[in-house]
């Protein structure tokens, strides 16, 4: 089950207003095309484990549970501290968990999707009884500030999970994750992928991205992976309480609700905060929900996310 949920924003919040000094574009222009009004940028002292160690804090706390009964950490990242050793040991020395499995997952914006899916799998076959499950980004740091296409788009922060073990006694309704569906295409690298690497440049690169390409992939790419997870567990969209999507563009989320016949009241949009913060943006909607009461023990909720790759994917949860 999830036993705890959190999440970390940087301190310094920025608006469409302040990168209208900085870029070629107006608050109009990106709050009409994708929603955003506002971001949180890391600042000096702020890096991925930073925000990655206050997230997962914030859920130890939530599920009550001791740092030192945790036996897995996945962090899902595609802007870690240092190209090795993984961002998930750097959090796992900042919250003492003493001696654990700890390491990275590489899926960018449906990195936390992927994470999930291991997690589970491996708390399942025993691996570990209570898993850390983060999605932790400092995209700010791989921007283009000159590029006006993409600087607009993202942000930082971290969301993170617990998830525990459970004992069903067949009388009580399974919790936590009920299935998984993930998929990747490579044939797309092009259209949105980091212009640098340890192998190939020797430097850390900046994001680039052919936006409107990518839009038109993710509706349809998100709608039928949602389907597909649904269909997995025997549940239809009618099913579903709370849709938790990735927050790229305001646009996507409103498109996709429509392609699965969900009112847009189910779907919890962070985008117009928090904008694009990759694989943190899922754990950090899904944090701002339950704090906020809005998703309640019980709700069948379903993830996705869709990203750099391609990769994408969705999770069907009884929370
Ligand atoms: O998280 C990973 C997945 N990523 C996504 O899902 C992102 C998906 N893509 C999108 O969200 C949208 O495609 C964008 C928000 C990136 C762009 O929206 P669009 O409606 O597809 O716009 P566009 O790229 O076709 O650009 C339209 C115009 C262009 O001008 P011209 O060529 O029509 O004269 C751009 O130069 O808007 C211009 N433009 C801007 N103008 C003001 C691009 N960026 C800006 C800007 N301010 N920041």
């Amino acid at each position: 089950m999830i036993a705890g949920t959190g999440s970390a924003l940087p301190k310094r919040r920025v608006t469409n207003q302040d990168l209208e000094a900085i870029v070629d574009t107006t608050d109009e222009w990106i709050v009409e095309r994708t929603g955003i009004r506002a971001r949180y940028i890391a600042g000096e002292g702020e890096t991925t484990s930073t925000l990655a160690a206050e997230a997962a804090r914030n859920a130890l706390a939530a599920a009550g549970i001791d740092p030192t009964q945790v036996g897995l950490i996945v962090l899902a990242t595609a802007t870690p501290d240092q190209t090795f050793p993984a961002t998930a040991t750097r959090v796992q020395e900042m919250l003492g968990t003493g001696d654990c499995i700890a390491f990275d997952v590489a899926a960018v914006c449906s990195g936390f999707l992927y994470a999930v899916s291991v997690a589970d799998s491996m708390v399942r076959t025993g691996a570990a009884d209570v898993a850390l499950v983060i999605g932790a980004e400092t995209f700010s740091r791989i921007l283009d500030w000159e590029d006006r296409a993409t600087c607009v788009l993202f942000g930082d922060g971290a969301g993170a999970i617990v998830l525990r073990a459970e004992e069903n006694d067949g009388t009580s309704q399974p919790q936590g994750i009920l299935g998984t569906k993930l998929h990747a295409d490579g044939r797309h690298n092009e259209l949105l992928y980091v212009d640098g690497g340890p192998s190939t440049t020797q430097t850390v690169g900046k994001l680039r991205m052919k936006g409107s390409e990518v839009f038109r992939h993710a509706v349809t790419n998100l709608a039928a992976v949602l389907h597909e997870a649904l269909k997995g567990c025997d549940l239809t969209p009618a099913d579903v309480d709370w849709v938790v999507p990735h927050q790229a563009n305001q646009r996507i989320l409103d498109a996709t609700a429509r392609k699965l016949g969900l009112p847009a009241e189910k779907v919890v949009t962070t985008v117009a905060e928090h904008a694009n913060t990759s694989a943190a943006s899922v754990p950090l909607a899904l944090d701002k929900a339950v704090r906020d009461g809005r998703i309640k023990r019980g709700d069948l909720l379903v993830l996705e996310a869709m990203g750099g790759g391609f990769t994408w994917g969705a999770a069907v949860v009884r929370y």
